[in-house]
């Protein structure tokens, strides 16, 4: 099945290639085809709002007949993520020991990491919650490093907790046998570990099933973008997260006039055909540079003509 048809599209790239432009040309695309689509900005420097002239924030908003978007916000989901562990903890430990937990909850909220963990854990709820109620869900997402990494997290994640859940089960399987005359000891810390593990592996399930998400990475015919995007798509294959539709954007028309164009064009053309050996594997979509910037809905549109 085509890429632009699946029902959770991740559209990934190097940065300024035009990854959020391409995300809400699909989105509205697949909203002016009847299909109520979310469009999900998961980049700290957000710029969907300037895309459609309006303010949007960490709360789902309608854009337009059956379009929506939100922007994830990693400070606001980073407060709200340490209160939800606060909450978790509570009763598991004595007050005592409750008010030291905070001190270090509220020290981990400031440190490196914390913004990326939250993020992740909001693109999970969304990747889990929000497709029950959306035909499609379009992700914005940040340049390429920052979003390989969040995409590989259910992975690297669900191996740690794993590993956590193991030491745990046996030292409660210690405590079992010398405490509780074999009666197994109920662990508070051990369910809350377990829940997050499944559903980590529900989202990794999602991630990884090729019939309804894909992944769509957004380049420029320039020797930078294809070599970084090569090396992502490697990446990611690992991950078995295969790239198959790539956006070649802002090439220039055919019919560029004067000679400084010209010769750019020309330029362009050799990279061109650097991108059809470097990626025989993917669907290659091309999408020319607009003399303007795309902010109105009848730019998107114009754009979205591209996407067959
Ligand atoms: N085909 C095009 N023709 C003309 N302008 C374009 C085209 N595609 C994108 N742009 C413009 O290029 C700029 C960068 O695009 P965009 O914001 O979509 O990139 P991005 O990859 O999301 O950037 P960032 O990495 O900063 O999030 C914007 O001003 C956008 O309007
Ligand atoms: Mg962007």
């Amino acid at each position: 099945m085509q890429e632009l048809g699946k029902q959770i599209i991740f559209v990934g790239g190097k940065g300024g290639v035009g990854k959020s432009t391409s995300a809400a040309a699909i989105a509205w695309k697949s909203a002016k085809a009847g299909e109520k689509t979310l469009l999900v900005s998961t980049d700290p420097a957000h710029n969907l709002g300037d895309i459609f002239s309006q303010s949007i924030g960490g709360q789902t908003i309608k854009l337009t007949e059956n379009l929506f978007a939100l922007e994830i916000d990693s400070e606001i989901e980073t407060k709200k993520y340490i209160n939800s562990v606060k909450e978790n903890i509570k009763g598991t430990v004595n007050t005592r020991m409750m008010e030291e937990v905070h001190r270090q909850l509220d020290t981990a909220k400031a440190s490196p990491g914390a913004d990326e963990a939250a993020l992740f854990d909001k693109l999970i709820s969304v990747i889990l919650e929000e497709r029950e109620h959306f035909d499609k869900l379009v992700f914005d997402t940040a340049p390429t490093g920052h979003t390989i990494r969040l995409l590989s997290l259910p992975e690297l994640m669900g191996v740690w907790i794993e590993g956590l859940l193991k030491r745990r089960k046996k030292t409660n399987d210690n405590y079992t046998q010398l405490l509780n005359d074999g009666e197994p000891i109920e662990d508070p810390i051990y369910d809350v570990l377990k829940e997050r593990k499944d559903r980590f592996h529900k989202a990794r399930e999602v991630l990884l099933d090729h019939d309804r998400t894909g992944f769509i990475f957004v380049l420029n015919a320039e020797r930078l973008p294809i070599l970084e995007t090569r090396k992502a798509i490697e990446l990611l294959d690992k991950y078995h997260l295969h790239v198959k539709t790539l956006i070649v954007n802002k090439l220039l028309p055919d019919d560029v006039d004067g000679k400084f164009l010209q010769q750019r064009k020309a330029y362009e053309s050799q990279y061109v055909e650097m991108i059809e050996d470097t990626f025989k594997h993917q669907e290659l979509i091309y999408v020319p540079l607009f003399a303007q910037d795309i902010t109105s809905e009848e730019q998107l549109e114009w754009i979205s003509t591209y996407y067959l």
